[in-house]
This record gives structure tokens, sequence and C-alpha cells, in this order.
């Protein structure tokens, strides 16, 4: 405490609240914050620092200590209990924030520290702004018992309440455990940094004891396993200033609230530019794969492509780009991964997407080339009729901006899936290397023409005719053209002109949907 001798009393007072503040900042000492710092991570002051325009951090509840008095807690004061909390600024906006301190009590979750993100939950709701959770805890304070249980519930409460009103961003930078999962998985993104963070219900030494499987925890709930295996992170950064980076560049296409529009980017890149190599993009042999990333860094602003759930179901890419300044979410088929079918994790994490972009008022751009469904027991038993619907419901409710240019196949199911004309696509456009069928020749003609086939002096030579024949007739876009379900067939040079011609014309669609408590999402 200060020195009364020296001074006014306003100084002494002053002074007072300087060694108090310093008091928080130093957290739980150095020790800790070293041993935090040992394994290149940052604390979790430090962290606001990287993620927030410099000095536009305001702290909130920085005095704020636990009321616990068990197991010897009753002394043990740290200021702030073991989270920081408040708001600031990401390129000028703003945003709110809570950062969880390892240091102290392990960042565990105290009533306190729930009392504390739940006011950050609730202003930012309030003022209509985005949510960034940093989150680095042991989990529930056991010291606390079932208080430390409510505090989460309360959090979750709150996030649900969130969702779809304000964007919530998650990023796990240390461990993240048992019911702490999933305030951040009900929010809208998960970042994790790769070695240093993990998220898993129970942990390796429960999974040995239950099911006598040995995995170590990186293995089990590591940034790789979660952003390939089981889909639950959108983005591994490779260190923790890679990840508040990279949640920055996120931002930056992110209205604030779900009333807001998202941001315009002014771009040197000309809405009229033309590209005409992507009049040979396509290859002529429709089995041949392509990558589709090629395509779209060619007709977005500067090339600039922020890939979301870049490395899970990587047969669909989603992402945010921008069209003459304006944000877009992006949905393609990945013909260069299992030849860009649509399976269950491809569909759930397009739908997903479709469905964010669409909460929060982001046109949204299809590139389609999908030959159908995957088929198979695996995809069948595992449920691809509900998943695959998912999508499809997304697609459907979906109000915002939608264009959709199909590349080449929209065979199938598919093709009603993907943003079609049926599901109010506004602008569907088709290069003429569309085909746009049932299913492709080959298939089709196998199927129809069986007996014809199996009657003729030549059965193979008839196939080959038949199949050109179907192919001529229907493998192509200007029978949908026709019937108006196509808009306009376009020579793909002029792609990137049609998308923001396309995006200019619906820049004040207003579309709803029925009033009604909620749909029902095959879930
Ligand atoms: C209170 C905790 C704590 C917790 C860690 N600490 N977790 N204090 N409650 N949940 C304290 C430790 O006692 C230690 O204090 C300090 O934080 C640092 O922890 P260490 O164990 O030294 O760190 P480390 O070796 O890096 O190990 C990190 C860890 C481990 C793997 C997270 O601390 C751990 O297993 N913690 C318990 C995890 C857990 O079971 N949590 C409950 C999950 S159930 P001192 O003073 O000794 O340095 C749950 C339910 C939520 O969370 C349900 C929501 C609906």
């Amino acid at each position: 405490m200060a020195d009364l001798e020296n001074g006014t009393k306003t100084e002494f007072k002053i002074r007072d609240l300087e060694s108090r503040n310093q008091l928080a900042f130093e957290g739980a000492g150095i020790d800790r914050v070293e041993k935090q710092k040992s394994g290149g991570r940052l604390t979790a002051r430090e962290r606001l620092d990287v993620l927030l325009d410099p000095g536009s951090f305001v702290e909130v509840d920085r005095f704020v200590t636990h009321n616990c008095q068990n197991f010897g807690m009753t002394d043990k004061h740290i200021p702030g209990d073991g989270v920081i909390t408040g708001y600031g600024r990401i390129n000028g906006k703003l945003v709110y924030v809570f950062s969880q301190d390892f240091t102290v009590y392990g960042g565990s979750m105290s009533r306190t520290q729930a009392n504390k993100i739940c006011k950050i939950l609730d202003l930012a709701v309030k003022n209509g702004a985005p949510v960034i959770g940093i989150n680095d805890s042991g989990g529930a304070r056991i010291q606390e018992g079932v208080e430390s249980l409510g505090g989460y519930a309360d959090i979750f409460l709150r996030n649900v309440m969130a969702s779809g009103v304000i964007p919530q961003i998650s990023a796990i930078m240390g461990p993240c455990a048992g019911g702490a999962v999933y305030s951040p998985s009900l929010t809208d993104f998960i970042f994790m940094v790769k070695n240093s963070s993990y998220m898993f219900v129970t942990g390796p030494e429960v999974i040995k004891t239950v099911t006598h499987e040995d995995v170590t925890k990186d293995d089990l709930g590591g940034a790789l396993t979660h952003n390939t295996k089981s889909g639950v992170a959108h983005f591994a950064a490779d260190d923790d200033r890679h990840c508040l980076l990279l949640i920055r560049e996120l931002l930056n296409f992110l209205p604030s609230n779900n009333i807001d529009d998202a941001p315009l980017l002014p771009t040197k890149d000309r809405p009229d530019r033309i590209d005409t190599s992507l009049n040979t993009f396509i290859p002529d042999n429709p089995k041949k794969p392509y990558d589709v990333l090629t395509l779209i860094t060619a007709v977005v602003d500067e090339g600039y492509f922020l890939e979301v759930q870049k490395h899970y179901a990587k047969n669909v890419i989603v992402g945010f780009a921008r069209f003459n300044g304006r944000p877009v979410g992006i949905v393609a088929n990945q013909p260069s991964v299992l030849a860009g079918c649509l399976n269950i994790s491809a569909s759930i994490k397009a739908a997903r997407f479709v469905r964010f972009c669409d909460a929060f008022n982001i046109p949204l751009v299809t590139f389609e080339d999908v030959p159908g469904f995957l088929p198979g027991t695996d995809q069948e038993w595992n449920g691809i009729i509900t998943h695959g619907a998912k999508l499809l419901y997304a697609y459907a409710e979906a109000t915002v901006p939608k264009i959709t240019v199909v590349t080449r196949k929209a065979y199938g199911g598919a093709y009603c899936v993907m943003s079609s004309k049926h599901l109010r696509g506004d602008v569907n456009l088709a290069y003429p290397t569309a085909e746009i069928a049932v299913m492709g020749a080959e298939g089709a003609v196998n199927i129809i023409f069986r007996s014809e086939i199996k009657k003729s002096k030549q059965p193979e030579a008839e196939r080959q005719r038949l199949i050109k024949e179907y192919e001529a007739q229907f493998n192509n876009p200007y029978v949908a053209a026709e019937l108006g379900y196509i808009d306009e067939v376009i020579e793909p040079a002029y792609t990137r002109k049609r998308i923001i011609d396309s995006l200019e014309m619906l820049k004040n669609k207003c579309d709803t949907n029925p009033t009604k408590k909620h749909g029902n999402i095959p879930l």
C-alpha cells in the first residue's frame, strides 16, 4: 500500500490505486509467469496486447476476487481471479474479450470468473459487438464444486442466446477439458494452437480405464486432431501470436452483429477485370480433377481468400473473400478431392458455414462441380441422408444474396442442394462446360438403355453411341438455361465481373422466411 507521509490524501489514493493495479498485473507471480512462457506461450495479458489494436484495451473487473471459503482458499486472493476481461478494438472495431490466466489457479473457472465472463457476454450482446474468448484453463475450480458448474452453465446459456446475434470466437491456447469444451463449441469459430492446446470431454486417463485405449493428449484432442479428424476446430495456428493475428484477419470480414452489414474494404482490383486463362481452366475430360482454389483466387479481390476448416473435409472448400470490397462467404466443391463428392463431413462443414453467413448478412457465392453424394455403406449407415439434408436445409432457409456458378458437374440431388434456383438461388450462372443432369452420361446410359445395349449386335459400340447422344442432349447447361434454372451461360473469363454485377444488383435484397419459433434442421 502507498505511504501517507509523502503528499496529499488524493496523491496517496492515486499511489494506492497504482500499487493495486501493479498487484493485479503481476498475477500469480514471476515463477508461474515464467513457467507459462517457457513453452513459447504468451501470458493472458500479452495475448490481449497482440489481439487488440495498441492501447485500445479497457479492463473491466480487475479487482474482483473469489468468495470461496473451502480447502484453505479463504486467504488466497489474486485480483481478477484468473481471467482478464474487458473490451478493445480490432482495426478500429469494438470487440469484447476475456482471456483466462493459467498462472492463477490454473485459469480454473470459479463462480467469480464465470460472473466476469457473463458480464462481458451481456455487454457484447447489448452493444452488438463480437466477443472473443481466450481459453487456457484447468476446468472447473475444484475447490468450488457445483458453484463452478453453475458458472459454466450460465456461460453456456449466454453463448446460446448470443448465437446468431453477435459473432462469437474462441481461441483455445492451453487446456480445455471436461464440460468446459462446450462453451467454445457453442461459438462460431474455434482457433487452436498446434502443440500447446487441447480439447476433450474425457482425458487419456479416463479413456484408458473405460475403453483400454492408449492415447496421448495431443492425439486425443490437439489442434491437428480437431482440425483434421473431428472438425471441431476451424483454424490451426503455429503459435499464440499466429493464432491471435488469424483472429484479427477473420474479424475483418465480419459485421459486428446480425443487423449490421459486413464491412466493405476498398480495393484496387478492378471490378471488370477479366481473366482469359479461365476459359481453358476447366479440363476437357470430365474425369480430370482441377484445384478449385485456383479459380477462387483468380476471381476474388487481390486473390485473397481466408479458408475456414481447410484441413477438414477437403472435398468442399469454405471461406471468406471479397468482391469489389464486399465480403462474401464462398462454398466450392473441390474436384481434386473425392472428385468433389458431398459426403457426411463435407455436408456438415458447408451447412454450418452457410448458416453462419446467413445469420450475419454475408452473401454466399457457390462454385459447383459435384458428381453427387458419396456412395457406400459407411456413408449410408452413418446417416448421409440426415447430414446431407443439413446442407439442403441451410441453403434453402438462407435469405442472403445467393450466387451460384456451375463450372462443370451438377448431378442429381447435389444439383438441387448446391444453392440451385429451386432453393431460392438469386443468380445462377453456368460455364459452357457445365453438365446439369441426373447423372453422368455413362451411368445414365447403362441404366436406361440396358436392354437395348444387350440386344445390339455390337453392344460396346452401341453403348458408346448412346453415351455420346446423351452427352449431346443433356450434359450441357442449355437444357437448364432453357427452363430458367440457369440465368446465364457465361464465358469463364467474365466470372469476376458477373459475380460483382450480381452482388451489386442484390445489395438491397430483402427476403424472409415464415414466422415460426424455429425450424427443425435435421441435426
Ligand atoms: C483448481 C487447479 C485446477 C482446477 C489446475 N489447478 N486445475 N486449481 N481447479 N480445475 C491449479 C493446480 O492445482 C496448480 O496449482 C496450478 O493450477 C497449475 O496446475 P498444474 O497441475 O501444476 O499445471 P500442469 O502441470 O500444466 O497441468 C495442467 C492440467 C492439470 C493438466 C490442466 O492442472 C489438471 O489436470 N488439472 C485438473 C483438470 C481437471 O480435472 N479439471 C476438472 C475438469 S471437469 P498449484 O498451486 O499447485 O501450482 C470440469 C467440469 C466442467 O471442468 C463442467 C462444465 C459443465
